[in-house]
């Protein structure tokens, strides 16, 4: 069977990394593109080729129109047009309230979180209908936080619940072109996002205690969700936001 072309984001770190090393290990090739560390993403590719795929890391400002199209270039170049794009590029929470927050770092949040899955969606589904591809499968990685809100985190709340209903809008725009669009939610996940869940054991299991699993989630996990949304046996599955947390997202009712 020919293997398919994977374009991941934040494909340095954390989830993406996992999503690409997967993939790869499912038959794709992947566009690794990355935003800080060269070094990472060549690590990323490194397992790509090691599970016998092909790849190519594109560095780019997932919020900079111009930096995606020209990245989206290198990767059609390089591999062939993705028919798989998962967005995995994200920044965390800012911890500051909507009083104390500037106007550029609530614009920093949306370019990374949100802009970012619009401008590669758009090249995804304007790059498939070019080449009559026959189907196409788009995964945003959004999270819990789409729904369950918390104080000091208005940026990242608002910018993954944004993510979630253009999820949904395109689900419907795309799915006559055999074209899939889901979200995955994860609660908490150990990457560099929750760096001092990682590193910190005591800080980690007071955590882990109020989640009904009794533990954190791993980037591997939410790859293989991920791979499956972006497999044929997941052709049904359209405008979907599938929760990845443990059971954390389940005790609202926590002293009620
Ligand atoms: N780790 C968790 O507990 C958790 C929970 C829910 C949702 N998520 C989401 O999962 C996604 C991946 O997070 P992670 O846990 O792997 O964290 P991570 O920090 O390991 O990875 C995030 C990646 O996004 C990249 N990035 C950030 N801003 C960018 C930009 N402007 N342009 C391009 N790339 C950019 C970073 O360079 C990094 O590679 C994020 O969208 C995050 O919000 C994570």
């Amino acid at each position: 069977m020919s293997r398919r072309v994977a374009l991941v984001t934040g494909a340095e770190s954390g989830i993406g990394a996992a999503c690409a090393r997967t993939l790869a290990r499912n038959g794709h090739d992947i566009g690794v593109l990355y935003y800080q560390d060269d070094a990472l993403a060549e690590a990323t590719l490194a397992a790509v080729v090691e599970a016998g795929g092909r790849g190519v890391t594109v560095r780019a400002d997932v919020s900079q129109e111009h930096e995606v199209e020209s990245a989206y270039d290198t990767v059609v170049a390089a591999l062939g047009p993705p028919t798989v794009l998962v967005n995995s590029a994200g920044i965390n929470q800012s911890g500051v309230t909507v009083a104390a927050m500037s106007f550029a770092q609530w614009k920093h949040m949306f370019g990374a979180d949100l802009d970012g899955a619009f401008l590669t969606s758009r090249r995804f589904v304007r790059e498939l209908a070019k080449v009559k591809a026959p189907s196409g499968r788009i995964v945003n990685i959004s999270s819990i936080h789409a729904e369950d809100v918390r104080a000091g985190a208005a940026d990242y709340c608002a910018a993954k619940g944004a993510l979630r209903r253009l999820t949904e809008t395109l689900s419907l725009e795309v799915a006559r072109a055999g074209i899939t669009v889901n979200a995955v939610a994860p609660g908490m996940i150990l990457t560099p996002m929750n760096a001092r869940a990682v590193s910190d054991a005591d800080w980690r299991r007071k955590l882990e205690a109020d989640i009904p699993i009794g533990r954190a989630g791993t980037a591997e996990e939410v790859a293989e969700l991920v791979a499956f949304l972006a497999s044929d046996k997941a052709a049904y599955i359209t405008g979907a936001t599938l929760t990845i947390d443990g059971g954390l997202s389940l005790l609202l009712a926590l002293g009620a």
